[in-house]
């Protein structure tokens, strides 16, 4: 397919590389940011676009891989295209293309993206939801040339994939961020913690969250509790926190 991706950033760096590698050619890589949109367009091997009036209207499909409250500025700016506009993100219902485009769509890699770290595309499920059965067909090919993980989601499907996602990936890494300045703090290095994070991660893959649960929460060890509280009482947010989760992890347990 012809393609033009909006965007320069996380999503559209690893889906632009996907795309050329499956065999798609990549006409145009727009980015507000010049500098942003020629780095990308050179890897990809297309032209950059800097002003969405001159955007390309002859591709197949119009990517959009742009922050989330700037998809539907963007997408207005497509209008007259003939080829399907699609929209990558996990919280953006479809119908905010619905003004913009006659054939359009969703297209969201349930994954975690950074320039830096590569990503197996073919791993990654990618959720696909379209205007049109005939236009989803279209999009489940683009999607399977990528990933061997495709399938149908609808948008409130979608949401609840990006909450859960928000949960184990954003919050979980956030958690590794808080475990690295409590080391810190003590004079310990984060790589020291990082054989249990690798564990705990492997662990899931086999079992449930909730029957692989440890720690003194779950174990209701309440002075070990307490000693840790008291090690947090510099950062009472944290405190805050440390308490609430603990909370939780022992409803969690007591409902088993
Ligand atoms: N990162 C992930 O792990 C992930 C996973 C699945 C889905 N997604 C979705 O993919 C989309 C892109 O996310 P990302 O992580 O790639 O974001 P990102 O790395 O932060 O890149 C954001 C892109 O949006 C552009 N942008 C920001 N504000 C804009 C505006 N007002 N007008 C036009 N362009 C604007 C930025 O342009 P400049 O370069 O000019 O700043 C940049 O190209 C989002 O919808 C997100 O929900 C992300």
């Amino acid at each position: 397919m012809d393609i033009v991706l909006l965007g320069s950033g996380n999503v559209a760096t690893h889906l632009g590389r996907a795309l050329v590698g499956a065999g798609h050619r990549v006409r145009q890589v727009y980015s507000r940011t010049e500098p942003h949109a020629r780095a990308l367009a050179e890897v990809l091997g297309a032209e950059a676009a800097t002003d969405l009036a001159r955007i390309d209207k002859q591709a197949d499909a119009y990517i959009i891989a742009v922050k989330d409250d700037a998809i539907d500025a963007v997408a207005a700016q497509l209008e007259g295209v003939q080829g399907m506009v699609v929209h990558t993100a996990g919280s953006v219902d479809m119908a905010v293309l619905a003004s913009h485009a006659t054939v359009y769509g969703v297209l969201y890699p349930l994954q975690t993206f950074s320039k830096a770290k590569a990503v197996d595309f073919s791993n990654v499920p990618l959720a696909v939801e379209a205007s049109q059965q005939a236009v989803l067909k279209r999009l489940e090919a683009l999607a399977g040339s990528l990933s061997d993980r495709v399938f149908r989601c609808d948008s409130k499907q979608r949401l609840s994939l990006h909450v859960a996602a928000v949960f184990a990936c954003n919050f979980t890494n956030h958690f590794y961020a808080i475990a690295a300045d409590v080391l810190n703090k003590h004079g310990l290095d984060f790589d020291l913690i990082r054989p249990l994070i690798l564990e705990t991660a492997q662990k899931v893959m086999a079992h449930l969250p909730k029957d692989v649960q440890t720690g003194p929460a779950v174990r209701n060890d309440v002075r070990t509790m307490g000693k840790h509280v008291e090690l947090l009482a510099s950062d009472p947010e944290l405190e805050r926190f440390y308490r609430l989760f603990s909370k939780r992890i022992g409803r969690f347990a007591a409902k088993d």
